[in-house]
């Protein structure tokens, strides 16, 4: 529902039985009211101009012009109103026509009724906010450019083989200090495709999400992509994991592959939140990114996994790529001295993020990035100097760091096969 306020639908198909079976439908629905009906596009448009109604059903097949028209010129002249696609065929074309006209959601017919009536609820949510969002200038940011043919962008993962060591708060804030810093244009890619965090964390609504990919298959292209991209008030720009779970293996490793070929060409900097594993698409997020930023914590569970990843990114044969690992949560009673850690990784850390519990969880709970609302505290000096790394303005020195306590020889416990020198 939107607000307390009914979903005001208004539904254009020539078919006279389609019309009414689903207005039929629709009127037992508290919170969803018909405002008006058409059997022509043109007289679609205007309705939609007169009516401003929340969801337009639009039939693709009309008598006067199609519904990518009609859809069009509703997107132009009541922007106000989202429009669902109807139609009989499910052809990637059809979808990527659609989309680009402005259409929300996209559905195949014959469809379930109460896959109707998910979708107009979903997209009456969606409709303004998402709007508001891409429409709101950032202050001082550069405008956002359409896709560039001559970008390579610098491809960032952000991976760990232990789930909750904080991989998409780093993610998410790292995005928005690159975009600070750089004032490039940044996309944060949420890979995790069955419980991704980005959306809740960023607080924005989903729109379009990776589901989108996958259903274009290979007639997905920069143009579509731009539609599919939410946009952050930060200006980071946002592909976002599917909405349900059960979308999740929709999306495969070709889809990802086929998505980076174009982010690529589009952003400056692309950063990606991933899921632990080494599943085929995760293989497939580590072979596209430059950058592999592996995020552990201070326990020695995660430093041996560390160890392994480091392993397993040599036998990958990943010695090209910039392989950096960030300690996260730091903290003094841990019982590990970091010198231990760095001196069983055989690597420097490139970063050593405090571990300050209230605000980071309050950040993530109000949906407000950690960066924008703490721009003072150490962690966002730390993340941005990350940042400043990744984009190669800074020397990968680390900074000052909180106090460690005496080496415990804990590390001895450590020895669970070397890397190879
Ligand atoms: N530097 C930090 N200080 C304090 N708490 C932190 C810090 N970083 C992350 N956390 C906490 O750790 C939890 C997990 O973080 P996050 O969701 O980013 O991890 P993740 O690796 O993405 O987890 P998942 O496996 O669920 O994807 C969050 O609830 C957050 O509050
Ligand atoms: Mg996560």
């Amino acid at each position: 529902m939107t607000g307390g306020s009914p979903i005001r639908v208004l539904i254009v198909d020539d078919v006279p039985e389609s019309r009414d079976n689903i207005e039929r439908l629709l009127r037992f629905e508290p919170d969803i009211q018909v405002v008006g009906k058409a059997s022509r596009g043109q007289e679609g448009v205007e309705l939609a101009v007169r009516l401003q109604p929340t969801v337009v059903l639009m039939d693709m097949t009309l008598p006067d012009m199609d519904g990518v028209q009609a859809t069009l010129a509703i997107t132009a002249q009541a922007p106000g109103s989202a429009v669902i696609m109807l139609s009989v065929q499910s052809d990637p074309e059809l979808l990527r026509q659609a989309m680009l006209a402005g259409a929300r959601e996209f559905l195949v017919k014959p469809f379930r009724f109460e896959e109707l009536i998910e979708a107009v609820r979903r997209v009456a949510q969606l409709a303004r906010p998402v709007q508001m969002v891409a429409m709101t200038p950032v202050p001082g940011a550069p405008v956002v450019e359409a896709g560039r043919p001559d970008r390579d962008g610098n491809v960032i993962a952000v991976l760990g083989t232990k789930g909750g060591v904080g991989r998409t708060f780093l993610a998410t804030n790292l995005a928005i200090a690159l975009r600070q810093r750089t004032g490039k244009r940044v996309v944060l890619v949420d890979t995790d495709m069955a419980f991704g965090d980005v959306a809740v964390v960023m607080n924005v609504t989903k729109a379009k999400t990776w589901t989108d990919v996958a259903q274009l298959g290979s007639s997905l292209d920069q143009e579509v992509l731009e539609e599919i991209l939410t946009t952050h008030s930060s200006g980071v720009q946002l592909l976002l994991a599917p909405s349900i779970p059960q979308e999740a293996e929709m999306v495969t490793a070709e889809h990802f592959q086929t998505a980076m070929r174009h982010l690529r060409h589009m952003a400056d900097f692309i950063v990606i939140d991933t899921r632990p594993g080494f599943d085929e698409l995760m293989l497939a997020v580590m072979d596209s990114a430059d950058c592999l930023l592996y995020v552990l914590t201070m326990e020695m569970t995660a430093i041996k996994d560390a160890r392994q990843f480091l392993e397993v990114a040599d036998l990958l044969g990943y010695s090209d790529k910039r392989l950096m690992l960030v300690l996260n949560r730091v903290n003094s009673y841990s019982g590990i001295p970091i010198a231990d850690i760095e001196e069983n990784l055989k690597q420097e850390l490139v970063a050593r993020i405090a571990d300050d519990p209230a605000p980071v969880l309050r950040s993530i709970n109000e949906g407000t990035p950690f960066i924008e609302v703490h721009a003072d505290h150490r962690i966002s000096a730390e993340i941005s100097r990350l940042a400043g790394v990744v984009a190669d303005q800074e020397a990968p020195a680390t900074a000052p760091q909180p106090q460690e306590p005496h080496r415990s020889g804990l590390i001895s416990r450590l020895r669970l096969g070397r890397r190879p020198a």
